[in-house]
């Protein structure tokens, strides 16, 4: 007899030590968000972010080139920028050290006594980086395979299902803490055994949970199901594109996940953990030059009031729960047909996770 996979033991969720550590390699070794490309729309313009417990920021640079750089000083460390703004060149506000847009130095006052310096070797650390779809990505290992390679297909097949995907731009960008690890939230998302008990709009009125299907795609994880019977959808979805029928997402582990719901409405997750019990997500959604849209508004609206409103009260009960002295981890629901009662992504996730941490 087989026995059953059980579910990660509570530390992994609790523990400190397991945050820091996934500060040094899970997630400095993944592909993250960023930032969307809309943020950055003239050279110099930039913004700042952090990952991993990082300060960074991107910036685009006179070629019209997406760079993100770590946010120090190559002098005496201190940051150089904050929040968003636009710049002719990067400025270090400790000793006016300044820095050319592709992160080479450009000037700094009174170095030109010190004898030995070389100058053209200093420039800003680079990191790596990849635009998705207007989305740009980093991932501090500078020897990250590209993501096409994370993400098998991901790219093309978003590209079918929003085909007006470079002339979105953020309408609503809705930020959730969540008092809990970031990968309760995370495996939250990963699975629908919770949906018709807990989500009664999104079951009923979006997608038909009864085809509702999650399989792995590289380290992706891909949601499929169809919309409602169109007579109960809660929108129209007559969008004049092809799948503008079904919902599907694109969750690019560890923690971004595209979704279009049916009408071809782009809509995006991503998730900044903030330490070892507190987690923040964002929800964003998506227009045609990020203009004016009711369709897009309602469905943010009702998405908030709902099924974002409805999670929160799960995963913080759930860690709560993790630090329980009575909990053990119990089994995981895998039904080898997939489907909607079942936590194979989950399964999934929690070996990716376990791989990660335990490397
Ligand atoms: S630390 Fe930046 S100029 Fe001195
Ligand atoms: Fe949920």
């Amino acid at each position: 007899m087989t026995s059953p996979i059980h579910s990660l033991d509570a530390r992994y969720y609790t523990d400190p030590a397991i945050y820091a550590k996934e500060c040094k390699g899970l997630l400095a070794k993944t592909w993250q968000f960023g930032c969307h490309g809309s943020a950055l729309p003239l050279p110099g313009s930039y913004t700042s972010f952090d990952i991993a417990g990082e300060s960074l920021f991107a910036i685009r640079d006179r070629d019209h080139r997406i760079r993100v750089f770590y946010n120090v000083c190559q002098h005496r460390a201190h940051q150089l920028v904050s929040g968003s703004g636009r710049v002719p060149a990067i400025v270090c506000p400790y000793h006016a050290w300044s820095y050319h847009l592709d992160g080479r130095l450009r000037s700094a006052p009174n170095l030109d006594v010190v004898a030995g310096v070389d100058t053209a070797s200093i420039c800003l650390s680079e990191v790596k980086v990849e635009e998705f779809l207007g989305f740009v990505f980093v991932n501090l290992d500078p020897e990250a395979a590209p993501m096409d390679q994370w993400f098998p297909h991901a790219r093309q097949e978003l590209m079918e299902w929003v085909p007006n995907w470079d002339r979105l731009k953020p309408l609503e960008w809705v930020e959730i803490p969540e008092d809990c690890n970031w990968k309760v939230s995370v495996e939250n998302y990963s699975e629908c055994y919770h949906c018709a008990l807990n989500h009664p709009t999104f079951a009923s009125g979006v997608v038909k949970p009864e085809t509702y299907d999650i399989q792995p795609q590289g380290k992706c994880l891909r949601h499929t199901t169809e919309c409602q019977n169109l007579a109960d959808m809660t929108y129209d979805i007559q969008s004049g594109f092809d799948h503008f029928d079904q919902y599907s997402s694109w969750f690019l582990w560890p923690m971004f996940s595209f979704q279009v719901y049916p009408g071809n409405v782009l809509n995006t997750y991503h998730w900044r953990a903030v330490d070892a019990d507190h987690v923040v997500v964002w929800r964003g959604w998506y227009s045609v030059d990020g203009a004016e849209n009711d369709t897009v508004r309602k469905l943010a609206k009702q998405d908030r009031e709902t099924t974002v409103e409805e999670d929160i009260h799960l995963v913080e009960s759930v860690q709560r729960g993790l630090c329980s002295r009575g909990y053990r981890p119990g089994p995981l629901v895998i039904d080898p047909e997939g489907g909607v009662n079942s936590e194979h992504p989950v399964m999934h996730l929690q070996r990716w996770m376990k791989e990660a941490i335990d490397a």
